[in-house]
């Protein structure tokens, strides 16, 4: 089991009004294969994978991960298991804009304290793998959206993450690239010992999970 919640629940208060984001949500996802989380707009999708992805804390509930009671650990290590057994995909790319696609692939690992030799090494062969081996020295504006969300999903790999949290990683893109960056997730959640879970709108990446969970009014509905 790499991620289990018991209870899983986190409120918003905004003024004197409460938001249910997440409610009581009890998962317990296994290791390998891509995880759906789907649901409409505003149902917790994010706040639930934010609070997976250690960025966030629940209001109450817990979460595991890898057997581990995560509301134990401190800030400073939280920060670790997101940077080394984590990787995020967002819906927008979330790039530095400034850095070459090199660079916001070299970043993760910067972070974690590699060698710079390393780095650069091994974000190459990030970057060949998602098929940008021309685009290294680009930066985030001179790059498609589809060429923008490969260099997210190799920066997301750049530290050889077992969890990978996408946030709908097709939302931006047109149909085309939207299916090549599914085949790119479903690829790596084959070959790696890696577990994907991406919440999406996207009926096809639905499609290519092993496991998918349908979340409403913050509430987990099978
Ligand atoms: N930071 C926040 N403060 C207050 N309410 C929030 C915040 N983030 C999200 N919400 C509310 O929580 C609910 C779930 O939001 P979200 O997790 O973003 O849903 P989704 O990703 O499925 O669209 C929504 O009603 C949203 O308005
Ligand atoms: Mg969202």
């Amino acid at each position: 089991m790499i991620v289990e919640t018991k209870d899983l629940t986190r409120l918003y208060h905004l003024g004197s009004s409460r938001i249910t984001a997440v409610y009581k949500a009890n998962l317990k996802i296994e290791e390998g294969g891509i995880v759906s989380i789907v649901g409409p707009s505003g149902s917790g999708k994010t706040t639930l994978l934010n609070l997976i992805g250690l960025n966030d804390k629940p209001t109450s509930g817990e979460i595991f991960f890898r057997d581990r009671k995560t509301s134990s650990i401190p800030d400073k290590e939280r920060r670790k298991i997101r940077l080394r057994d984590m990787g995020f995909i967002f819906q927008t790319f979330n790039l530095l804009p400034t850095l070459t696609a090199l660079e916001n692939v070299e970043l993760p690992m910067a972070l974690l304290g590699i060698p710079q030799e390393t780095q650069r090494t091994q974000a190459v062969e990030r970057l060949k793998s998602v098929g940008l081996a021309e685009r290294l020295e680009h930066k985030p504006r001179e790059l498609s959206n589809g060429e923008r969300q490969r260099v997210a999903i190799a920066r997301a790999l750049a530290n050889n993450p077992s969890l990978i949290l996408a946030d709908e990683p097709t939302g931006e893109l047109d149909s085309e690239t939207g299916q090549e960056i599914i085949d790119l997730l479903l690829n790596l959640s084959k070959k790696e010992t890696t577990t994907v879970i991406v919440a999406t709108h996207d009926e096809r990446v639905a499609k290519v999970s092993q496991v998918k969970l349908s979340i409403k009014d913050g509430e987990i509905t099978n």
